[in-house]
């Protein structure tokens, strides 16, 4: 008998990097997923449907291993198999999806029942193993699959995000692979050898999440768009923006987008572009695909 589990994707919408400095975010699920099945076997095995590096099989086997210790379990005589729609390494969160979704295959084959907090702490300790130190906006995003605003402090807070109309969104993706690891250790360097652009850096994001939050909360699309744009231009300005992810941004304004930005860690992965209505998002992105790029539309549904 096979057991399973699922964690969803997600996009940033605002805040990624300065939430690991302890800035809000804004973090919204796709409905794309990964998939972890688990059965038994004679050894440990792990099929992955993607074509991973060696040194990513290699961190898929330390998750296992972790996620095992960490539920003082000591039989793994089972093979695992991950099945994602989400592209790796392009900010689509699916790290963070494959640590949700083996934690809950895991809890089924073990028969542990464990709730969507504790799926978190444990995707959360996953997390580490593939970025070092996360925020744990990824996971909280990936377990729970709603948009909420998020702050990792001495304890973390996440808020469901009030959103009073849906969002049409057309995600593209550069075709250049990013990591997260490598581009939070960037943005490390950057804060210790620019302490006071930094903060006042730090201080403009605060901002743009603040009125972010309100804007969603109102439906004004514009705004949103326009607080896009600043946030982008912050990443730009933090070093984690690439030329190809500005030319896929300005290629969005071209065609008359409300807004654009980097979506996650990047150095390479995604943008996310705001449209003004569900037929210039499917124009935005078939314009994306004659380009060559993989994009897709994704809505964000309104809350209120
Ligand atoms: C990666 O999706 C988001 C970052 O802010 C890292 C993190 O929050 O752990 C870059």
């Amino acid at each position: 008998m096979k057991s399973m589990g699922c964690g969803f994707g997600k996009i940033i919408f605002f805040g990624e990097h300065f939430v690991v400095h302890g800035s809000f975010a804004i973090a919204c699920p796709l409905s794309q997923k990964t998939c972890v099945e688990i059965q038994k076997s004679d050894f440990l095995k792990i099929i992955s449907d993607k074509d991973v590096p060696c040194d990513v099989l290699d961190l898929q086997k330390q998750l296992i291993e972790k996620l095992l210790s960490l539920l003082r379990i000591s039989d793994n005589k089972f093979s695992i198999s991950i099945i994602s729609e989400l592209i790796s390494s392009a900010g689509m969160g699916y790290s963070a999806s494959l640590c949700v979704a083996t934690a809950r295959a895991l809890s089924d084959y073990f028969k542990l029942n464990l709730c969507d907090e504790k799926i978190n702490e444990l995707a959360f300790e996953g997390e580490k193993i593939f970025h070092g130190n996360p925020s744990g906006v990824d996971n909280t995003v990936s377990t729970f699959g709603k948009s909420i605003l998020f702050k990792k402090d001495d304890f973390v807070v996440i808020q469901n995000l009030k959103i009073k109309k849906s969002l049409n969104i057309v995600v593209v993706f550069s075709g250049e692979t990013g990591n997260t690891k490598t581009a939070v250790e960037k943005v490390n360097k950057f804060k210790e050898l620019n302490d006071k652009s930094w903060s006042d850096l730090f201080v403009e994001e605060c901002e743009i999440v603040t009125q972010a939050k309100m804007v969603f909360e109102l439906g004004d699309l514009e705004k949103i768009g326009l607080l896009m744009n600043c946030n982008h231009e912050l990443l730009q300005k933090i070093g984690v923006s690439t030329q190809k992810l500005d030319i896929l941004v300005n290629i969005a304004l071209q065609n008359r987008a409300l807004g654009a930005k980097i979506t996650g860690s990047g150095l390479g992965g995604c943008i996310i572009v705001l449209a003004k209505n569900s037929e210039q998002q499917n124009n935005i992105c078939l314009e994306f695909k004659k380009l060559g790029y993989c994009s897709f539309t994704t809505n964000i549904e309104k809350t209120l």
